[in-house]
């Protein structure tokens, strides 16, 4: 469900007619939709409300401070991966008794600020790791509170490029050595131990290998209490996916009946850390179609949207629907829709049949409010793009689109290149 909807052929976000938009505040831009990003935040966190739990959005998937406001004032935490992130979410009022910290390679100097700013939880990925944190919490004279991120080996059958919970990858502790890793932390003068923590992947499209996680988990759990370590924090990290094209991915309620079904008989706080799910669906990219071309092979619609706004499509081959933003009848054509990278790997789709489109007109790339912005980069030296967040018939640019003048003004021409 969301707030993307054609009135009299017009896309419109909410009550705000996108076409309008995009001709005041420019193209490229992603436009949020406010009532959508509320409403998926609350389907969620209300599928828990009769156990203790606490939502934790994570930063990665969209973090824009307003976004991530927006979610603190609905009684939601952050889960971060970084300093930058940590810093995102203070800027955003998020309280610090509401962040946990995933990720696999954490400096010294973050997880000094993270200690100072008193996070929730590290979600420590490995023995060095906690090493580091121990020391580092000593010498500021505080205790590190954590859970460990433990690798429970199942497959979530997924893109491997964002599966994160089997034995060949990088994430969490092999759940077969977690006991030895927690019985360490345990003799540890600095840290606390609080939790469990597992991130199995993301766009899980079936229930299964959470409920398989969650199960590995709780045996883990209950060899620990009998070791005298008390887990009051289960952290089952993100990953449910959302719906792009033909995918039938669980809805929320469903996820937390098997979920809360499993955890029967077990007392802890549950943490989750949904990103996508909250805000895929709630952001569309919007982009202008410059030029159309009809290759000797293919036909090509040429827009000022590129792989550098939303890389997805060219990185794990992602579906994201394209809509003209003017519905009328016409005849559609099958084309790549591309932008203007000088890559072949640049392209929004590929042998997409979409209505015949005309230069200027504007076309809306849907489900890209995860996984968009925050992946955009520079590249070709492209200013990144607006970000707009839409709230019934008004709207801000929350955001502001980079300029020529940003691209270069963390750069500089040493003097003895000067003649
Ligand atoms: N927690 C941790 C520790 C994570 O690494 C992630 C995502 C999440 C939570 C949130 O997962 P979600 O609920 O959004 O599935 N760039 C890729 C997705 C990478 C996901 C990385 N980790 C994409 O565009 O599909």
């Amino acid at each position: 469900m969301h707030h993307f909807t054609y009135r009299e052929d017009e896309l419109y976000c909410e009550d705000v007619p996108l076409k309008e938009l995009a001709r005041e505040v420019g193209t490229p831009c992603y436009v949020y939709s406010h009532a959508t990003l509320r409403q998926h935040f609350a389907v969620f966190d209300s599928a828990f409300s009769n156990v203790p739990h606490l939502t934790c959005f994570s930063v990665k998937a969209n973090s824009n401070v307003a976004v991530l406001n927006l979610f603190g004032s609905l009684g939601g935490g952050v889960d971060i991966v970084s300093g930058g992130e940590l810093f995102r979410a203070r800027q955003a009022g998020i309280p610090p008794e509401r962040i946990v910290y995933s990720g696999v390679g954490k400096t010294p100097a973050e997880i000094d600020y993270a200690l100072k700013e008193g996070i929730l939880m590290f979600n420590i990925e490995s023995d060095q790791e906690l090493e580091v944190l121990n020391r580092r919490a000593g010498e500021l004279g505080c205790k590190a509170r954590i859970a460990l991120r433990v690798n429970p080996d199942v497959d979530p059958n997924t893109h491997p490029y964002i599966s994160t919970g089997m034995k060949k990858n990088k994430f969490g502790i092999a759940i077969d050595t977690a006991l030895q890793a927690y019985g360490r932390a345990k003799g540890m003068e600095n840290v606390e131990i609080l939790g469990v923590d597992c991130h199995i992947g993301s766009q899980l499209t079936e229930i299964t290998p959470f409920i398989d996680a969650l199960k590995r988990l709780r045996l883990l759990i209950d060899r620990l209490g009998e070791m005298g370590i008390a887990i009051r924090y289960l952290d089952l990290g993100g990953g449910l996916g959302i719906i792009y094209d033909q995918e039938s991915p669980p809805h929320p309620h469903e996820y937390a009946q098997a979920i809360l079904q499993e955890m029967k008989g077990l007392s802890c706080t549950l943490i989750f850390e949904p990103g996508r799910v909250i805000v895929g669906n709630a952001g569309v990219l919007l982009g202008k179609v410059l030029y159309t071309k009809k290759g000797p092979s293919k036909s090509f619609v040429i827009t000022d949207a590129a792989m550098n706004d939303l890389v997805r499509p060219s990185l794990y081959g992602s579906y994201h629907l394209i809509q003209p933003v003017e519905r009328r009848e016409r005849e559609t054509q099958i084309v790549d829709v591309v932008g203007p990278i000088c890559e072949s790997g640049d392209f929004l789709a590929k042998d997409r049949s979409i209505p015949m489109v005309q230069p200027g007109e504007y076309l809306a790339v849907m489900s890209a409010g995860a996984y968009g912005f925050s992946m955009s980069s520079n590249y070709n030296s492209r200013p990144r793009a607006a970000e707009v967040l839409v709230h019934g018939d008004r709207y801000s640019v929350i955001r502001r689109r980079e300029t020529w003048q940003d691209l270069v003004a963390l750069e500089n021409i040493p003097d003895f290149l000067k003649g």
